[in-house]
């Protein structure tokens, strides 16, 4: 079959791989190849067994794979036949030198870019997906400029907003798409090429534009606004534990001032995710860059009250469990960052149970999805931890259940045979405050919700 364009995405992870099914679904005339420099990435990409679990995923891959939508790990190749190059490599926080726990390592980034200029025969749109620091998108045109070989590329930004365990729905219907280009004619030119791509499904006034800048920053904004309306409900959580105030009652209310808006005002034990955290050091980065320390500390905020709220967690834990864990078995429901993905990256239940075991406790870990995942994050930690797929065995002699994730699987569990099988006095501290607290404290348990007072009997 001959193709209208030739599509390629470096890097099948949780964006590239559910975004480029997306296109392909929706777009049978484009051929979309997606590479990656990990063989077993591809090649569950190819089987029955998708690498990532992501509702409605399944669906649409198998619809398109084979007929426009390959998977491969030949990156020359690709690179070669390529019209429209998406990058979506992973850009984690820099582990050393300088801005080390700060900036974004762009090590995979440059390593693409150079790739691309090197194996590039005819002129490509390359089009930034990966979340990057403000004006990499400069960056990568340098690299690309930087041999006469005469071949144009025209740089886009046109950042993912999707959100793991939604990921096909925020695809499918996204509240907007944003492109950002350079205002040169080729610049206009390769955004319409782009925005030709997305008008196939989405509404013509959700493609926004803007200039490559806004783009990019536009992205790491809206990640920090999402995590800082977690952090200030949080923040207040403490105080409603302390006061006869519950903070569901209070979130609600406030949400309901349409200038607020009701969503992302969940309590929890804590954000989690690759993105919020990356991306606010990322802005806070930025802001010391350009000598804005006050600015820089601002969004610094969001992420330390992060870390306070599963400190306290923990803490709030200790204290009510009589001031020792040690030896006690704690069992946690969930470990995925949020419900819906097997994902774990930066997930709270890897702090919670760390902490744990620093206090000697003895964990039983269950989760539908992510325990593969979280048997790789615990790898390194030397204490007794079992990893139990089934959440009854799992909780069985456990003297406490920490709910982590809001799988509604925990919400509708026969909490009864539950406390029957556990040690006494039995605590439950629901982390997302989705289960009954009033049901379960009648059936005999000692219940810790967060932002809200305690229900105990004694
Ligand atoms: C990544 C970035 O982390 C995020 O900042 C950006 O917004 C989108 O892309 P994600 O898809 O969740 O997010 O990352 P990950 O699941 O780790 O996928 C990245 C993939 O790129 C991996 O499969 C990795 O093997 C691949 N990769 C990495 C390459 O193909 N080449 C490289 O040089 C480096
Ligand atoms: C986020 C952004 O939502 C998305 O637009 C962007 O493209 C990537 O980063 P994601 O991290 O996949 O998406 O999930 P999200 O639903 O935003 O949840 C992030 C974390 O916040 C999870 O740990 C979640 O449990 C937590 N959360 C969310 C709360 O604690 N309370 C809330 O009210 C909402």
């Amino acid at each position: 079959m001959k193709f209208k364009k030739k599509i390629l995405c470096i890097g099948a992870g949780y964006v590239g791989g559910p975004t480029m099914a997306m296109i392909a679904y929706k777009c049978p005339e484009y051929k979309v190849n997606v590479v990656d420099i990990n063989p077993e990435r591809i090649s569950e990409w190819n089987s029955g067994k998708l690498p990532i679990y992501e509702p409605g995923l399944d669906e649409i891959v198998k619809a398109a794979r084979g007929r426009n939508l390959f998977f491969n790990t030949d990156i020359e190749k690709g690179i070669k036949e390529a019209d429209i190059i998406f990058v979506s490599v992973n850009t984690p926080t820099k582990k050393y030198g300088a801005g080390a726990g700060m900036a974004a390592d762009l090590q995979y980034w440059e390593k693409t870019a150079r790739q691309i200029l090197e194996c590039s025969e005819s002129p490509k749109i390359i089009v930034e997906k990966s979340t990057l620091p403000v004006k990499t998108a400069l960056a990568m045109e340098r690299i690309l400029t930087s041999t006469d070989n005469g071949i144009h590329f025209e740089v886009l930004s046109n950042p993912e907003f999707l959100a793991e365990g939604t990921a096909v729905k925020d695809l499918e219907n996204p509240d907007r798409v944003l492109i950002g280009s350079s205002q040169t004619e080729e610049g206009l030119k390769a955004r319409d090429e782009l925005i030709e791509i997305y008008e196939n499904w989405v509404p013509k006034e959700r493609i926004i534009t803007t200039n490559v800048w806004s783009s990019e920053l536009s992205k790491l904004v809206a990640n920090a606004f999402l995590a800082q309306r977690i952090s200030s409900i949080n923040a207040i959580s403490e105080l409603c534990e302390k006061t006869d105030a519950d903070i569901t009652e209070v979130s609600k209310a406030v949400g309901l001032d349409s200038r607020i808006g009701s969503k992302f005002l969940n309590a929890s034990v804590g954000f989690g995710g690759s993105c919020f955290q990356k991306d606010i050091l990322n802005l806070v980065y930025l802001c010391r860059h350009y000598g804005l320390d006050q600015v820089a500390d601002y969004w610094e905020g969001v992420v330390k009250i992060n870390d306070y709220q599963k400190d306290r967690f923990v803490l709030n834990m200790l204290k009510a469990m009589f001031n020792t864990l040690a030896g006690k078995k704690v069992c946690l429901f969930g470990f995925a960052f949020k419900a819906n993905t097997g994902d774990t990256r930066e997930s709270p239940a890897i702090t919670v149970s760390r902490k744990l075991i620093e206090e000697k406790a003895e964990l039983r870990i269950t989760d539908p999805e992510a325990l593969n995942n979280a048997r790789n994050d615990l790898k390194d930690i030397k204490g007794k931890i079992s990893f139990i797929e089934d959440p009854y065995e799992a909780a069985s002699g456990s003297h406490a259940i920490a709910i982590m994730t809001e799988w509604d699987l925990y919400s509708e569990l026969d909490y009864e045979k539950i406390f029957q099988s556990m040690n006494k006095p039995a605590f439950i501290f629901d982390g997302r405050n989705i289960a009954d607290h009033n049901k379960l404290f009648e059936i005999g348990f000692n219940v810790y919700g967060v932002g809200r007072p305690p229900l105990t009997h004694f």
